[in-house]
């Protein structure tokens, strides 16, 4: 995968200690995603009225808007246990049975990239999810039988970048199936200004508002932004960002006003270049900028549809007349 400053995926080390420090622990303090915060508090609080545990959640959306983040503010908001895995992890159908026979009533169980699945474990988790029951086979060739086991009451939390590639089965047993938003860059100021006070960061509000142009409406490249300016702001100013300084640390990065980086601009100049801005279809695109569908798909074609700079039409892609404009470029037909 190409290597981007606005890739949206937790890369490094660093990058993981960082985003549990700056993790918000509860509704209050996770900022944006209003309709969905409003939908889990109705649904916590009646699971808590009932004394019942939670319906399973799938929140879907792009990477780094907050999926994982939000899993542990709902396990802190119902007060209840959470164990983290992954799709790809589980490998077999012995592996989710040792998972879920484990937990206790009320636990949550996080299965992040649940899309990646593995089939035969997939089909094992609906039963689970339906009915807490778990049918295991016991034994091969004529003496194999199966066992029905009861499972402790849980909750599944799903995330996935891709809701399209989740089985519908799967999917249809899920209660609450809500869509992450990209956010308005008020809410990006305000999430990089309750970073800067957790990390002892002097910003002054018009250089938050620098980053929050180039941070792609993503709070996590918001946070990795205002890490890459603090380091500057500590070695060549006196550790105070303001606007000059902001802009000076982030000129070092391939990135424009818009968020927009090498891939971005690829990616929007060859269907300019090449088809006259489009409508050009995702595999033409692909084999264009030399760059995998499902990357095109999940790391760069959502945020430029969020700002309108490239639309979707049955007929394929289309750059926009304001994609155009921001990239000094003569729109077909107009002089
Ligand atoms: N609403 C929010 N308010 C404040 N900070 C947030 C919010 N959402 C996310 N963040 C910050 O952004 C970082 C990335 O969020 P998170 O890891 O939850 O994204 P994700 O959607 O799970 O991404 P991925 O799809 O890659 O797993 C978190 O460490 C957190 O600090
Ligand atoms: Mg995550």
């Amino acid at each position: 995968m190409i290597d981007r400053i606005v890739n949206t995926t937790e890369d490094d080390d660093t990058d993981k200690e960082l985003e549990q420090t700056l993790r918000p622990h509860n509704f209050e303090n996770y900022i944006g995603q209003e309709k969905l915060k409003q939908n889990l508090k109705l649904a916590i609080a009646a699971a808590h009225k009932r004394e019942d545990t939670l319906d399973h959640v799938l929140l879907y959306g792009p990477p780094g808007l907050g999926k994982t983040t939000m899993a542990t503010v709902i396990a802190n908001e119902m007060g209840s246990n959470l164990r983290i895995t992954s799709g790809p992890a589980i490998e077999r159908a012995g592996d989710l049975a040792s998972l879920l026979t484990n937990l206790q009533d009320g636990d949550i169980l996080f299965i992040d990239e649940i899309h990646r699945l593995h089939r035969v474990v997939e089909e094992v988790l609906y039963s689970a999810m339906e009915d807490f029951k778990l049918d295991i086979m016991l034994g091969k060739g004529p003496s194999a039988r199966s066992i029905r086991l009861d499972l402790p009451k849980f909750t599944i939390i799903g995330a996935t970048t891709k809701t399209g590639s989740l089985a519908a089965p799967l999917r249809d047993r899920f209660g609450l199936i809500h869509r992450l938003e990209f956010y308005s860059p008020t809410e990006i100021e305000e999430i990089i200004q309750r970073a800067a006070s957790i990390l002892g960061v002097k910003i002054k509000p018009e250089a938050a508002r620098i980053l929050s142009d180039r941070s792609r409406l993503t709070p996590r490249i918001a946070n990795r932004l205002l890490k890459r300016v603090r380091d500057f702001a500590d070695v060549n100013g006196d550790g105070i960002i303001d606007k000059d300084l902001g802009l000076k640390a982030l000129d070092l990065l391939d990135i424009d006003d818009r968020g927009l980086d090498s891939a971005d601009r690829l990616l929007l100049l060859s269907i300019i270049d090449n088809y006259d801005g489009g409508p050009v279809g995702v595999e033409t695109i692909s084999a264009l900028i030399s760059e995998e569908r499902g990357t095109i798909e999940d790391f760069i074609e959502p945020y430029l549809m969020q700002i309108g700079f490239l639309q979707r039409t049955s007929r394929g892609r289309q750059v926009t007349q304001r994609a155009y404009k921001h990239l000094n470029k003569n729109i077909p037909g107009i002089i």
